[in-house]
């Protein structure tokens, strides 16, 4: 048989391998530990922390559907990226974008400033001069995650893969966003792709895991051995689920993105909606390289809702198919508000740097009937607009100052402290 499609190998995914019964589906090995053969015959597994057998089949299929030589299966999407950082030291690099995932952007700069393990360049990736500003830096590592979060900006694979090399740079691409379904970065010259599996990859919003994909046998081995070095393996039964979700990855991918085309279509008519962000859109910045480097444009997508940011309460309470919930990738469409979720702890002139408006509305769009999913947006800004029209009509009350349901809705939305973790 030629070389599987992507669609093959994940619904395959471990599928009619098991030795001992001829199971369909792979047993779930829970064991930590192993019998060893005889006395000084240790068998193929020893412990589960560095082995086991489940896990080995979830970072085989990734590995296929990456095109990388070797998969590991960590516990969180964190630990893989803590995982690629064990190429690096104190003397060396590593080059990040300004608009990575928060907790990236926390891991690298605490490591960076409080246990000095590397040097931090930030680059802004969408800036015409990107490529001198790398140069510049002479990292050892860079990092690349694309399309990235809330805005959806494409950094350009092929392109930063081809300066990597020139400098002798390790290329690192975050793929959560897209999965192996949408954008493989290898294929592009990355060197390693990571993932917080937690997301599309798993799809049921039921497991967090991570996975990093390397190109070249002996940097994945040497990151094997870290991973075990570390504990930053995954456990056996996140593995079982995550495989699970795998093998229907494809065809979710395809419904989430259909759903996010008809979605986009609708919100690019509404009057309470500002500017769209989403790379299928022929005016997003980046939708040339989005459409050559990936196979498709994804579920993520983000709006500014066209009105005053007390109504936001109005339109999420009003909301009945899309959940107010941090994380994305599940089949299930959440929403959230990155100003308040996602990005609270940055501070407010950070987030307006980072192009974060107050109003800005981030969507992981599911697999409901987008009829459904449709409805309902419509219903909640048909909410906003009354509330709007009410406010119109009462003037003596609305002068000046917001009401005391509305301070309550700003408060919620604001920088809340118990909320300021990032996602
Ligand atoms: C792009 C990206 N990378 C990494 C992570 C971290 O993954 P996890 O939450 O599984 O640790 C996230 C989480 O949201 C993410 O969005």
């Amino acid at each position: 048989m030629s070389k599987p499609h992507s669609a093959t190998v994940a619904a395959r995914a471990g599928i009619a391998q098991d030795s001992a019964y001829g199971a369909v589906t792979p047993p779930l090995y829970l064991t930590s530990t192993y019998e060893l053969k005889a006395f000084k015959q240790p068998g193929k597994y020893d412990y589960s922390r560095s082995n086991n057998p489940t896990r080995d089949l979830l970072g085989d299929a990734l590995a296929e559907l990456e095109g990388g030589a070797k998969g590991l299966i960590t516990g969180t999407g964190m630990s893989a990226c803590l995982l690629a950082l064990q190429l690096i030291g104190p003397e060396d690099t590593l080059v990040i974008p300004h608009d990575c995932y928060g907790g990236s952007y926390r891991l690298f700069l605490n490591l960076a400033n409080r246990k000095k393990a590397f040097k931090l360049v930030v680059v802004n990736f969408q800036q015409t001069d990107w490529a001198d500003q790398v140069k510049a830096a002479q990292p050892k590592m860079i990092w690349v995650e694309t399309p990235s979060n809330p805005l959806l900006q494409i950094t350009d694979i092929k392109a930063t893969a081809e300066l990597a090399k020139t400098l002798n740079a390790i290329l690192v691409v975050d793929n959560t966003f897209l999965s192996p379904a949408l954008q493989n970065p290898i294929a592009l010259g990355a060197d390693i792709v990571v993932h917080s599996t937690t997301k599309f990859i798993n799809g049921h919003s039921d497991i967090v895991g991570g996975a990093l994909i390397a190109k070249d046998a002996a940097v994945g081995d040497e990151l094997k051995w870290w991973a075990n070095c570390l504990g930053v393996t995954g456990g056996a039964f996140d593995a079982y689920q995550t495989l699970r979700g795998l093998r229907t990855l494809l065809p979710r991918i395809k419904h989430h993105q259909h759903n996010a085309e008809l979605v986009v279509d609708f919100l690019q008519k509404q009057p309470l909606v500002g500017r769209v962000y989403y790379p299928g859109l022929k005016d997003h910045p980046g939708h040339a390289i989005a459409k050559a480097q990936q196979h498709g444009f994804g579920s993520m997508l983000s709006f500014d809702l066209a009105a005053d940011e007390a109504y936001l309460a109005v339109f999420f309470e009003a909301l009945q198919c899309f959940t107010l919930a941090q994380s994305l990738g599940g089949i299930e469409s959440l929403i959230c508000h990155p100003g308040s979720m996602t990005h609270a702890s940055l501070d407010a002139a950070t987030q307006k740097a980072a192009g974060i408006g107050p109003t800005l509305i981030r969507l992981s769009v599911g697999i409901e009937d987008a009829q459904d999913l449709i409805a309902d947006l419509a219903q909640a800004f048909a909410a906003v607009e009354a509330a709007v029209q009410q406010k119109a009509k009462t003037p003596s009350v609305r002068s000046g100052s917001a009401t005391a349901a509305e301070k309550s809705a700003q408060q919620q939305f604001r920088l809340n402290p118990a909320l300021s973790v990032l996602w």
